[in-house]
Formats: C-alpha cells, sequence, structure tokens
C-alpha cells in the first residue's frame, strides 16, 4: 500500500469462510469459528492503526439461525467471550463500540454485555466498531420504514422529507455509507448485508477465508479500493479534471 493511500472512511466486511477453514484440516466448524474471533481482534486493531473511521463487521445474519442449533449457541458462547476479551482493547484504543441489528432474539445475559460494551464506550472518539448481529438488510429497512410510518402518523414527519431522511431511520444512524466492501472466502454475493448503505460502494472479493485474512491482505483491499474510480454517477472528467 503506498503512503498517500486514501484510507475508506467505512469499510464493512462479511467475514466468511470459517467453516471451510476448519473443514479443510479436517476439524469441527467450531475451531473455525474460533479462529475467526482472532481474525476479528486483529483486524479490528489494525483498522483503527490505520485510520479507519467506522469498519462494519458482519457477524451473525438474520439467516443465519437457520444454521444447526448446536453451531447457534456455540456461536453465541463465542459471541460471550468475544466481548469479555475486547472490552479492553476497545477502551484503551478509544473505540466506539456499536451494534446493528434486532437484539430483541439475542439472549438476555449475552444482550446485557452488548449494552453495557455499547454503554462504556459511548464517549470514545476513535474508530466506530459496528458489530452487525441478528442483522438483515432487509430487516433494517422494513425496522426504517416501521419507524417512518410511526413519524409520519404523529405528523413528525412530511412525505417529502422521506428521501432526504430515510438513513436517519436506519440502525446507528449517524454511521454513513459504506465505502469499501470486503467479502473473503471466494463467494460473490452480498447475503442480506447493509443494503442501504452499499448503494455505491465499491466492492472487494477474495478467496481468502476468514480465519486467514491478515494485514496485508487488508492492505491489499484498500490498494485496490485506490484505484478505482468513485463516479458516482458522473463521468470521468468531472470526477478528476482533463
Ligand atoms: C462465517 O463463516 C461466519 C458466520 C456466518 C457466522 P461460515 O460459518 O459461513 O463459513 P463457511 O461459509 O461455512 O465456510
Ligand atoms: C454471511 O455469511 C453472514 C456472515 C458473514 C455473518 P453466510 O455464510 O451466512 O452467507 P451465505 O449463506 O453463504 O450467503
Ligand atoms: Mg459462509
Amino acid at each position: 500500500m503506498v503512503k498517500s493511500a486514501t484510507i475508506p472512511t467505512h469499510v464493512g466486511i462479511i467475514m466468511d469462510g470459517n467453516g471451510r477453514w476448519a473443514k479443510k484440516r479436517l476439524l469441527p466448524r467450531v475451531m473455525g469459528h474460533r479462529e475467526g474471533v482472532k481474525t476479528v481482534k486483529k483486524i479490528t486493531e489494525f483498522a483503527a492503526k490505520i485510520g479507519i473511521r467506522y469498519l462494519s463487521l458482519f457477524a451473525f445474519s438474520t439467516e443465519n439461525w437457520l444454521r444447526p442449533q448446536d453451531e447457534v449457541s456455540t456461536l453465541m458462547d463465542l459471541l460471550d467471550e468475544y466481548i469479555e476479551s475486547e472490552v479492553e482493547l476497545i477502551l484503551s484504543q478509544g473505540i466506539k463500540f456499536v451494534v446493528s441489528g434486532d437484539l430483541g432474539r439475542i439472549r438476555e445475559s449475552t444482550r446485557k454485555k452488548l449494552n453495557n460494551l455499547i454503554e462504556i464506550s459511548r464517549n470514545n472518539s476513535g474508530m466506530v466498531l459496528n458489530l452487525a448481529l441478528n442483522y438483515g438488510g432487509r430487516d433494517e429497512l422494513i425496522h426504517a420504514v416501521k419507524l417512518i410510518i410511526d413519524d409520519y402518523s404523529k405528523g413528525l414527519l412530511s412525505k417529502d422529507d422521506i428521501e432526504k431522511k430515510f438513513s436517519l431511520y436506519l440502525y446507528n444512524a449517524e454511521i454513513p455509507d459504506i465505502d469499501l466492501l470486503i467479502r473473503t472466502s471466494g463467494e460473490i454475493r452480498i447475503s442480506n448485508f447493509m443494503l442501504w448503505r452499499i448503494a455505491y460502494s465499491e466492492l472487494y472479493f477474495t478467496k481468502v477465508l476468514w480465519p486467514d485474512f491478515n494485514e496485508d491482505n487488508f492492505r491489499d483491499a484498500i490498494a485496490d479500493y485506490n484505484k478505482r474510480i468513485r463516479r458516482f454517477g458522473k463521468t470521468d472528467e468531472q470526477i478528476i479534471g482533463k
């Protein structure tokens, strides 16, 4: 990565491939998830270090409940462990921890831990770490529409304002659109992640499995991002001049 590289403001990562990482090693899937948590920690620290302002990590989707019961409960146990072991890094780096998703379905003991971490890091001014948990892009949009209907019926929002104000009804409204979306493991799909905020994201797909994803892979993604011309509908000439 060249020194003058533009660091994307908001990076989203679909952390995929834990199961295949384990399978390749003839290990149970849970071992892949354990290894994946280590990657989460390393990548979070690295992202904060290089000056990324918002990092959104897809940890558990609204569709992941369909996995075998024992895998789901192991993932929730790992989430507990993760929160406990990550507090120190989050506080020492001044990271602000937030969650996107419907926490209603997350067990109470875990929800309390999450809310505690959100609370104690609330005033931090460093990177925002946005963990997408029981998150679905469609779920987020429907949740937003319901809030809009409430405000509209109370006369707090007019029809004409909806386009301008829609994003204020998303989870963690202060988080901007995603600049760079990374997906590991070779799958080339979105899997219901951040549908509103990826409208104009640069997409980067790598075959590297999430437990193997490292700083160099992250640098490669940012270097690739730096080669893109983000036109937002305009022409090259308008963006970079003649
Ligand atoms: C991503 O790894 C982690 C979660 C979705 C929770 P996977 O568990 O999806 O790994 P693969 O896709 O089976 O390899
Ligand atoms: C997407 O990965 C969700 C997370 C990374 C948490 P999946 O492995 O669940 O996605 P699909 O089902 O292969 O599309
Ligand atoms: Mg997967």
